[in-house]
């Protein structure tokens, strides 16, 4: 096997002086994963023992890692960001394989198949180095390969003499030395005079001047970009969302406008399902097959059954909704919702911590929070379960055939038994026992003929108040302000 012998170091240490924020640039985010995650994930699975060199917000980086559980992972301080020469140095006390692959931490669009390929040629060849390189139209910031005079090597952006600036032929960070070298090698860098740092990079002048092969594998840049600018990050993250998206395409998922579609590298959809335009796909969200998510529909950590649609601007996190279901337009479920098969949420509607059984139905305006709803329960417009009483939170149980009416209230804890109906309009505050009708409400009164009593009586004060402005003011201009209308001839012409 290729991967055999090898040990990898990956460099992690730098300040992100170029991403212009305060975080590191490894911390950002590429479809969900932070950017030091890609080099160590190919490393897990080409099963390469990796080595992290880390230094500014070398715990922040740590955290991040930890919810990826990598097996063969293990990290190394870089006290000062000295450059890449001292960086790889820093981890001399790891270098336990024949062969020493180094990547920069800041290429994520990078495969396992190119790491196969550099270290097949790196074997073939009997090199003492190589490296990956591609062609740039724009060169700026990468180092420039030049060969000069039977010489290999890489000029620095800072210290590139102009004759070598607009050589598009460039170093991207990837490469694998042979540790007798790199041991000896390492040692005899020098600080660039311009930049003051050890670049890793005069290694392939040094090994050049000795006589000794140093081999160059050919990548296509899209799987190489490097990011140290935020536009640079941004041009990852479009190349990796559409590799994703024409990988769902060919696995027959319609995207209404593709280029609008935010989607993470853990989510699953499947076939025959429609995704509208700026919907947000995140985290591990499981999409069925022939489901509909409309247009601004936000996703999150979710899973939806076969056949369900999702309305547009619904937001959906950390739950799971069954087959066939009718969610939104409007709708938001968090924390631990699980709905199950269709099952219809309407407009306007918000469930959080609950389980809503078979073809329940709520439709408009409700809040539904710490609940649990059996099969075929209807709750009506406007029904608000009230879960917290400033301290604790409750929760309600509601059995299977429960009728809710509109307007409900229902006080935590509360249970209503099977086939219960609450009246619209009540505040239920007791259990109701299976089949019982509850009610809790003010009883309705009907004053015989006191409506037609009333408008007399407005009728009358609407004179009185009418005669007392008449005589305080001009006629004309009581009767605009007491219908409320504006004079036009008050009003500045252009504004007519
Ligand atoms: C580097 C290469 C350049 C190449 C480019 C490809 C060098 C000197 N230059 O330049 O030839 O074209 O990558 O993207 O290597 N780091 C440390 N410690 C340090 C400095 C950097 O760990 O003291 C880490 C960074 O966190 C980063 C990686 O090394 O992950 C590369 O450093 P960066 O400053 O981005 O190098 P570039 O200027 O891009
Ligand atoms: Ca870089």
């Amino acid at each position: 096997m290729v991967t055999t012998g090898v040990r990898a170091v990956i460099l992690a240490a730098g300040k992100s002086k170029r991403f212009k924020r305060r975080q590191s640039k490894l911390l950002a985010e590429i479809c969900g994963r932070p950017m030091v995650v890609f080099p160590l994930r190919v490393l897990e699975e080409l099963k390469i023992s990796a080595t992290l060199v880390l230094g500014y917000q070398a715990d922040q980086i740590k955290d991040s890692i930890e919810s990826f559980k990598m097996k063969h992972v293990d990290c190394v301080l870089q006290g000062e960001p000295l450059g890449t020469g001292n960086a790889v140095l820093c981890s001399q006390s790891r270098w336990d394989k024949e062969n020493i692959l180094i990547l920069n931490a800041d290429v994520p669009l990078l495969t396992p198949e190119l790491i196969k390929q550099l270290l097949e040629k790196h074997k073939q060849s009997g090199a003492i180095m190589s490296f990956v390189s591609t062609h740039v139209i724009n060169p700026t910031g990468y180092g420039r390969v030049v060969e000069q005079d039977g010489v290999t090597r890489i000029y620095e952006e800072k210290d590139c003499p102009s004759e070598y600036k607009s050589e598009n032929r460039v170093n991207v960070g990837i490469y694998v030395v042979k540790r007798s070298f790199l041991q000896d090698g390492i040692q005899k860098l020098e600080r660039s005079k311009v930049s003051g740092e050890i670049y890793l990079t005069d290694l392939v002048e040094l090994a050049s001047r000795r006589g000794e092969h140093v081999e160059i594998v050919g990548a296509p840049f899209d799987q190489v970009r490097g990011v140290n600018t935020l536009q640079e990050l941004w041009a990852v993250e479009q190349v990796m969302r559409s590799n994703l998206i024409k990988h769902w395409m060919s696995n027959g998922v319609r995207f209404e406008l593709a280029q609008g579609i935010h989607i993470d590298i853990d989510v699953e959809i499947g076939p025959d399902s429609f995704i509208g335009t700026g919907a947000h796909l995140l985290g591990r969200t499981k999409i069925g097959e022939g489901c509909f998510i409309a247009a601004f529909t936000i996703l999150e950590n979710t899973v939806v059954g076969d056949g369900t649609m999702v309305h547009s601007h619904c937001v959906v996190q950390d739950s799971v909704i069954g087959g066939d279901a009718h969610i939104g337009p409007f709708a938001r479920l968090r924390n631990n919702v699980v709905v199950a098969d269709n099952v219809c949420i309407g407009n306007f509607v918000e469930i959080k911590n609950s389980t809503i059984g078979y073809g329940s139905k709520t439709k408009h305006l409700s809040y539904v929070g710490d609940a649990t709803l059996g099969d075929n329960v209807n709750i009506g417009a406007g029904t608000v379960f009230c879960n917290y009483d400033g301290s604790k939170k409750h929760k309600t149980i509601i059995e299977n055939d429960v009728f809710i009416g509109s307007n409900n209230t229902l006080i935590a804890p509360v249970k209503l038994g099977e086939g219960a109906y609450a009246a619209a309009g009540s505040t239920i505050t007791t259990d109701v026992p299976p089949q019982d009708l509850a009610i809790a409400r003010a009883r309705q009164e009907n004053k015989g003929q006191y409506a037609k009593k009333f408008r007399g009586e407005e009728k009358k004060k609407e004179k009185v108040f009418c005669n007392k402005v008449c005589t305080s003011k001009k006629k004309d201009d009581e009767r605009f302000h007491f219908l409320g209308a504006v004079k036009t001839h008050d009003m500045p012409e252009e504004s007519v």
